[in-house]
């Protein structure tokens, strides 16, 4: 396992979370999501590009019969801060009307996606749209979109890996990294 500093774009990334502590929580979140769905089988939405890996492991420890899961994309950020501005990339062809929804989500920074998202649900007619976020930077969110279900509070730092990229690269890491304190972060 690697647990050394790594480069991407330049820029230098240490070792932050460790993919046992990162499953330990996921097994967490689906714990706490099986509990509140009782019989109820959610549709899971998986946000691309950022959440796939969290989705694959959720959905997987959720193991809810009858559970689905659709994906759509949204983008706000470009290199490493947030545009302020959301866009939707990539729309949703299931019908949402009755069901219950569980968003899955990467992280939430600003909060402006999930903000947006939730919106654009709601007015589909569910029977529930719950939030479930693998990271979450409270310290960041500038809406009132708190996620129901947080696998890591985190400092508001730039960080790549399982799924997050800087610039479409290091989605495939196993573990988190951090950007380093030390490291230019001017852009
Ligand atoms: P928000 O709208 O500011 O909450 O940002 C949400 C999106 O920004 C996330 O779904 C990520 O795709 C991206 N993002 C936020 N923080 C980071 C980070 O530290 N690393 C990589 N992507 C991030
Ligand atoms: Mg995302």
């Amino acid at each position: 396992m690697s647990k050394s500093k790594i480069t991407a774009k330049g820029l230098t990334f240490e070792p932050f979370l460790l993919r046992e502590e990162i499953a330990k929580q996921v097994n967490r979140v689906a714990e706490e999501i099986k509990r509140d769905c009782g019989n109820e089988a959610p549709l899971f939405l998986c946000v691309l590009n950022g959440a796939f890996v969290f989705a694959a492991d959720l959905f997987r420890a959720c193991d809810i019969a009858g559970s689905e899961i659709a994906f759509i994309r949204y983008k706000s950020y470009e290199g490493m801060s947030t545009t302020g501005k959301v866009r939707q990339v990539l729309g949703l062809e299931e019908d949402l009307t009755d069901r219950t929804i569980i968003i899955v989500e990467d992280i939430v920074d600003t909060g402006i996606t999930a903000k947006a998202l939730i919106a654009d649900l709601k007015v589909k007619n569910p029977k529930s749209v719950k939030f479930a976020t693998l990271l979450f930077k409270p310290e960041s969110l500038q809406t009132d979109a708190v996620p129901d279900y947080v696998g890591f509070e985190i400092p508001s730092k730039f960080i790549i890996g399982y799924g997050l990229d800087v610039d479409g690269e290091c989605r495939n890491l196993s573990d988190i990294y951090v950007l380093s304190e030390d490291c230019d972060t001017a852009e």
